[in-house]
C-alpha cells in the first residue's frame, strides 16, 4: 500500500516542516547583512499560515486559500505602512514585489500539498466504498459502472483544476483502479473457491448415496426416479443452503449445484435404463424358476389335470406376487407390462413342460400304487401269520405301520395321491379283517384303574364289564407295596395299608405322585415331608428309600416309583387271574392315568406295566375311561355334554364330553395333578396336631410309624364325616414326646367336626371349582348346557364337594352318582380292552368312539428360551399344526428344534419331549430366514414334528427329520 495515502499521516505538518525549512534558510541569509528583506515578511506569513495547519490537519484548499489571502493582507499592510522606510518608491516597489513572488511560491507548493492531500483522502473514500460494495459487484463491467459512479463528481469538480493537478488526478485514479481490480478478482475467486468446495461436497454426498437406486432389490420407473432424485436434491440444497455464506449464494451456487446434479442424474438415468430390462429378467427368472420348482412337487403329489390346473393358476398368481414386489409400484406400467410377459413364460412352461410331465407321471403311479400293494399284503400276511389273532385297534395300528413305509418308500407324498393309494389299501385291509377274525382269541385282558391311593381292575366279559374283587373281597385295593431290604416285594394292598403304621419304613405309597417327575419337581417335594418313607435323589430320579429294620437297622435299598407300580400291577394281575380262574392267562391290560399326565410319566407307566408282565395294549386317560363307561350305561343318550368330575386320591381330573350314543367327543380338559383325598388327609392331621398341642403343649412326634397310624385314621375320620356331622379320631397308647423329649403315651381322642373339615379344604374344594369353570370356558360351553356331571373318584362322596358342584351348575345339572366312582374308570378301561381285542366289534352298541383334545400344549424354544405353542392345549386330536419361525442370527445355517409339553412361558419349565438339528439354511441376515415347524397328533395320538426351511427361492424347503411321541 501506498504510504501517502495513509490519512494519518499529518501531511500538514510535514509540508510545514520542509516549508520551515526553506524559510529559514532565506532567513539566515538574511540576518547576516541585517537589512530590511522580503523574506522576514515571508517568513511571518509562513508562521502564520504553519500555524493555521498546525490547528487544522485536514484543511481544504478554499480553507487555506482564505488564510493565505488574509495573511497575505495583513503583512501586506504592514509593509505598506513600512513605505517610508525605503529610500524610494522603486525600491519599496522592487521590495514588495519580491516578498509577493516568495510569498506566492510558498502560498502555490502549499496549495499543490493540500490538494494532493484531499485527493488521496478521496481515493481513499472511494475505494473503500467499491471494496464494500464487491458482494453487490458480479462481473468486471459492474464493478466499472460501480467505479465511475463514485468517481464522476470527483472527475466534474476536477474540470476546475489546472491541467497539471488534473492529470495527477487521473494518473492516481488509474492507478487506484488496477488495485482495485485486481482485490475485486481476488475476491471473485475466494467465492468461486467456497462455492466449488460446497458443490464439491454436495455432490459427492449425491454420488455416494444412491441407496434409492436399489436397483438389486427393486425396479424403478424413470417418473420414481426422478422424485427419489428431486428428493435427494431438495435435502441437498436444504443442506447447501444452511452450510453456505451469503456470497456464495449471490453468486448462484445453487443453481450451480442444480445443473452439475442434474447432469450427474442423467447419467444415472442412462445407466439404469441401460441395465433395468437385465434386473428385470433376472428377476423374472427367480420367479419362473421357483414356479418350476413347485410344480416339479405339485406334478408328483396331484392325482388328476384339474387339480394340476388349480395348482398352476395358484402358483402363477403366487409368481405374480412375487414378481410385483419386485417393483416399487404394482400399478406402474413398466410392472404391468412385465407381468404381461411373465405369464406369457410361465404359461408356455406349463403347457410345454409341466402338463407332458404330468402325463408320462399318471401312467407310472399306476405301477407305483401296483407294486405297493403287492408289498402291503406280503407285509400284513407275515403279521397275520406271526401272530394268533390281532385286535381291531392292533390290526389297524399294524396296518398304519405298513402303510405309512409303503408311502415313504414310494415316495407318495401328495394329499390327493395318499387317499388314492389309501382307498385301494382300504380294500385290501377289509380282507385282512376277515382272516384276522377267524383267530378269534378267548383270553381277556383287564382294564386296570391305577390310582393314587387304590386301584381298581375291572373285565368285560360277555357283553357285561365288572369290577374284579381283591383277595379280600374288595372293589378296591390300597395302592401300598411292603419291601423286603432287597428291594423284593412281601406283600400289596389292604393288609400292607393296615399295617403300614408298624413298618412305616419299608411301605411304599403315593407311587402315581412321583412316577415320571424328577427329583427337583417342586410338587414332589411338597409332598416329600408328608411321607414316612424317605425320598432321595438318586441321578435326578426320586427313589424311596426301603429299610428293614427288623433285619438290620442301616441296611437299605432303593425302590423307584415305576417299580412300586409294577409291582403293584402285578399283585393286582395275579389277584384277578386267580379270581377269575386264569391263572398264568391274563396278557395284556389297558391303564388309565391322569389327563394331566405329562409324556414322562404316560412312559413310564407304560413301562411299569411292562415290566409286570403285561403287554399294554393302550394307556389311556381316565376321562377317556368314565366316558367310555358312562356311555355303556346310557345307551339312549341324545346329543348332550357332560362334565366328569375326577377327585381321587392323588390327582383331581376334569373334562367337557360331548356325547352321542356310541360316540363322545373330549372338547376339553383340565386338572392338577396333585389334589385329592391324600391332600385332605393332610389337613386333617396338622388339625389334629394342633389339638394335641393344645392339650399337651409342645411336643414332637419323631416316630414315622405314629405318624402313619394318625395318617390312616384321619382318613377314616374323614369317610365318616361323609355321612355323619361329627366323629373321633381315637388312638390309644399314641406315642410323642414333650417338650424335654420324655417319651409320652397318650389316649388320643379328638373330636371334628364335618363344618371344621370343610373349613380346613376350602380352599383345595374351590380350587376345583376354578379349574371346572376354566374347563367349560376353554371348551366354550355354558354352565347351563351340561346335562350331568359324572362323580368320579372316592373323594366326589364329600358332602361339601358336591354341595358346591350344586351351587354352581344350578338345579338343571344332575349331579350323577349312581355309577360307582372309584370302579367307573377302571370299568372303561376293561372296555378299551375289549375293543382293542376285539371283544367288543366296532359296530357293536357297546363300541365307543371316543375323541379327544391335547391336554397340553406342544411347542418349541425360541430365542431367548422362551417357549413358543404350537399345538396348544385343548386342541382336537388328530391335528396338524405349522408354525412359522426366523432365524435369530446373521448367517446361521442351523437350528436346534426343541419340543416341549406344558404352559410355562420358559421352554425350561415345561417338560421336553426331545430336539433334533434342522441344517443347510442357506446363510443371510438374522430375521430373514424362515423355519416352518409342523407338528402332527396323528389318529395313534402319535406326535410328528418336522421343520423346513422356507428359503426365498434360493433354498428348497424340506422335511428333515421326524420326532415320535407317544401322548
Ligand atoms: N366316603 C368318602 N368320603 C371322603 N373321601 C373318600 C370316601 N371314600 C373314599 N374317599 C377318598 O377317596 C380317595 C380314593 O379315591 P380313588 O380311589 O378314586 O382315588 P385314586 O384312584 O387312588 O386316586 P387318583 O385317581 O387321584 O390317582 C381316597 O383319598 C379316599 O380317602
Ligand atoms: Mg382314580
Amino acid at each position: 500500500m501506498d504510504t501517502t495515502n495513509l490519512p494519518m499521516q499529518a501531511p500538514g505538518r510535514k509540508l510545514n516542516n520542509s516549508l520551515k525549512n526553506s524559510v529559514n534558510d532565506d532567513i539566515a541569509s538574511d540576518d547576516d547583512n541585517h537589512y530590511l528583506q522580503p523574506a522576514q515578511f515571508a517568513k511571518e506569513y509562513v508562521d502564520k499560515l504553519s500555524k493555521a495547519m498546525t490547528d487544522n490537519p485536514s484543511m481544504c484548499s478554499q480553507e487555506l486559500k482564505e488564510i493565505h489571502e488574509n495573511a497575505f493582507e495583513e503583512i501586506s499592510n504592514d509593509l505598506t505602512a513600512r513605505k517610508e522606510n525605503f529610500e524610494n518608491p522603486n525600491e519599496f516597489e522592487e521590495f514588495y514585489i519580491e516578498f509577493e513572488r516568495q510569498i506566492n511560491e510558498v502560498y502555490k507548493g502549499l496549495r499543490e500539498r493540500v490538494q494532493k492531500s484531499a485527493v488521496n483522502q478521496i481515493i481513499k473514500y472511494i475505494e473503500d466504498e467499491t471494496i464494500r460494495d464487491f458482494d453487490n459487484l458480479y462481473t468486471p463491467e459492474d464493478l466499472q459502472k460501480k467505479w465511475c459512479q463514485l468517481t464522476s463528481s470527483a472527475r466534474e469538480n476536477l474540470q476546475q483544476e489546472t491541467t497539471e493537478f488534473q492529470a495527477y488526478m487521473y494518473k492516481k485514479l488509474a492507478s487506484s483502479f488496477s488495485s482495485i481490480k485486481e482485490k475485486f478478482r481476488q475476491h471473485q475467486r475466494d467465492i468461486c473457491d467456497r462455492k466449488k468446495n460446497l458443490i464439491e461436497v454436495a455432490m459427492s454426498k449425491y454420488k455416494h448415496d444412491k441407496n434409492w437406486l436399489m436397483m438389486d432389490k427393486v425396479i424403478r420407473s424413470d417418473s420414481e426416479l426422478r422424485a427419489l432424485h428431486d428428493d435427494k436434491v431438495y435435502e441437498a440444497e436444504v443442506n447447501l443452503r444452511s452450510d453456505s455464506d451469503q456470497q456464495t449464494k449471490n453468486h448462484g451456487l445453487l443453481d450451480d449445484f442444480r445443473s452439475e446434479v442434474s447432469n450427474e442424474f442423467d447419467n444415472i438415468l442412462t445407466s439404469y435404463q441401460r441395465r433395468r430390462p437385465l434386473s428385470i429378467k433376472r428377476f423374472q427368472d427367480v420367479v419362473s424358476n421357483e414356479y418350476d420348482n413347485e410344480m416339479s412337487e405339485v406334478v408328483e403329489q396331484v392325482a388328476n389335470v384339474e387339480d394340476l390346473r388349480k395348482m398352476h393358476a395358484r402358483y402363477l398368481r403366487e409368481a405374480v406376487k412375487k414378481f410385483q414386489k419386485f417393483f416399487s409400484g404394482p400399478s406402474d406400467p413398466l410392472c404391468i407390462s412385465h407381468i404381461g410377459i411373465l405369464k406369457n413364460i410361465i404359461q408356455a412352461t406349463f403347457d410345454e413342460n409341466v402338463s407332458p410331465e404330468f402325463e408320462n407321471l399318471l401312467g407310472e403311479q399306476d405301477d407305483n400304487f401296483k407294486h405297493g400293494e403287492k408289498e402291503y399284503c406280503k407285509e400284513m400276511n407275515l403279521r397275520l401269520d406271526t401272530n394268533c389273532f390281532l385286535g381291531d385297534n392292533v390290526l389297524r395300528g399294524e396296518h398304519n405301520v405298513v402303510r405309512s413305509h409303503i408311502l415313504l418308500e414310494r415316495k407318495i407324498f401328495s394329499p390327493e395321491k395318499v387317499r388314492e393309494f389309501d382307498c385301494r389299501l382300504e380294500i385290501l385291509y377289509s380282507t385282512f379283517v376277515q382272516r384276522n377274525d377267524m383267530n378269534y382269541p378267548t383270553v381277556e385282558g383287564i382294564g386296570i384303574d391305577l390310582g393314587t391311593t387304590y386301584s381298581c381292575v375291572a373285565i368285560y366279559e360277555a357283553g357285561c364289564v365288572k369290577t374284579v374283587a381283591n383277595g379280600d373281597g374288595l372293589p378296591t385295593t390300597p395302592s401300598y407295596v411292603r419291601f423286603n431290604e432287597h428291594g423284593h416285594t412281601l406283600g400289596f394292598g389292604d393288609s400292607v395299608k393296615e399295617g403300614s403304621y408298624s413298618h412305616s419304613e419299608s411301605v411304599a405309597y403315593d407311587a402315581k405322585r412321583m412316577i415320571g417327575r424328577e427329583f427337583s419337581d417342586p410338587e414332589l417335594q411338597k409332598n416329600i415331608s408328608n411321607w414316612p418313607f424317605a425320598v432321595v435323589n438318586d441321578g435326578g430320579e426320586p427313589k424311596i428309600k426301603i429299610f428293614c429294620p427288623e433285619n438290620s437297622k442301616t441296611k437299605y435299598t432303593l425302590v423307584s416309583a415305576p417299580h412300586v407300580a409294577s409291582e403293584l400291577l402285578k399283585g393286582l394281575r395275579s389277584e384277578a387271574e386267580k379270581r377269575l380262574n386264569l391263572v398264568g392267562q391274563i396278557k395284556s391290560v389297558v391303564i388309565t392315568v391322569p389327563a394331566y399326565f405329562t409324556e414322562k410319566q404316560i412312559t413310564a407307566t407304560k413301562l411299569a406295566g411292562e415290566a409286570a408282565g403285561l403287554r399294554v395294549l393302550e394307556i389311556i386317560s381316565e376321562p377317556v375311561a368314565a366316558v367310555i363307561a358312562y356311555n355303556k350305561l346310557n345307551v339312549n343318550l341324545d346329543c348332550k355334554y357332560v362334565l366328569t368330575f375326577d377327585l381321587g386320591g392323588g390327582t383331581f381330573d376334569v373334562a367337557v364330553v360331548k356325547m352321542a350314543k356310541g360316540k363322545s367327543n373330549i372338547i376339553s380338559q383340565d386338572g392338577h395333578r396333585n389334589l385329592g383325598g391324600e391332600d385332605f388327609d393332610q389337613n386333617m392331621m396338622q388339625f389334629i396336631l394342633a389339638q394335641i398341642k393344645l392339650k399337651h403343649g409342645t411336643v414332637i412326634i419323631s416316630d414315622k410309624g405314629q405318624l402313619q397310624r394318625l395318617k390312616l385314621a384321619c382318613e377314616k375320620a374323614k369317610k365318616v364325616l361323609s355321612s355323619a356331622m361329627q366323629t373321633a379320631v381315637k388312638l390309644d397308647c399314641f406315642k410323642l414326646q414333650d417338650g424335654k423329649g420324655q417319651t409320652l403315651h397318650v389316649d388320643l381322642d379328638v373330636s371334628i367336626t364335618r363344618d371344621q373339615f370343610e373349613d380346613m379344604n376350602k380352599s383345595l374344594f374351590q380350587l376345583a371349582i376354578q379349574k371346572t369353570h376354566a374347563c367349560l370356558e376353554a371348551a366354550r360351553v355354558d354352565k347351563g348346557q351340561i346335562k350331568e356331571v359324572v362323580m368320579v373318584g372316592g373323594s366326589t362322596r364329600i358332602p361339601k364337594v358336591q354341595a358346591m358342584l350344586k351351587k354352581f351348575f344350578g338345579n338343571r345339572t344332575i349331579i350323577q352318582m349312581s355309577i360307582d366312582p372309584d370302579q367307573i374308570v377302571a370299568h372303561g378301561a376293561a372296555m378299551r380292552v375289549a375293543m382293542l381285542t376285539g371283544s367288543i366289534r366296532r359296530g357293536s352298541p357297546d363300541y365307543q368312539h371316543v375323541t379327544t383334545v391335547t391336554q397340553m400344549s406342544y411347542g418349541v424354544e425360541v430365542w431367548g428360551g422362551d417357549y413358543s405353542v404350537v399345538i396348544p392345549k385343548n386342541t382336537p386330536i388328530p391335528n396338524v399344526t405349522r408354525a412359522q419361525f426366523r432365524t435369530a442370527n446373521d448367517q446361521q445355517t442351523s437350528v436346534l428344534v426343541s419340543i416341549f409339553q406344558g404352559e410355562a412361558a420358559k421352554a425350561v419349565e415345561n417338560h421336553k419331549l426331545g430336539d433334533f438339528y434342522l441344517n443347510g439354511i442357506p446363510p443371510a441376515e438374522a430375521n430373514l430366514e424362515t423355519i416352518e415347524v409342523m407338528m402332527e397328533i396323528d389318529t395313534n395320538r402319535v406326535l410328528h414334528v418336522s421343520a423346513a426351511c422356507v428359503s426365498n427361492g434360493v433354498a428348497e424347503s424340506r422335511m428333515i427329520e421326524v420326532v415320535e411321541m407317544r401322548i
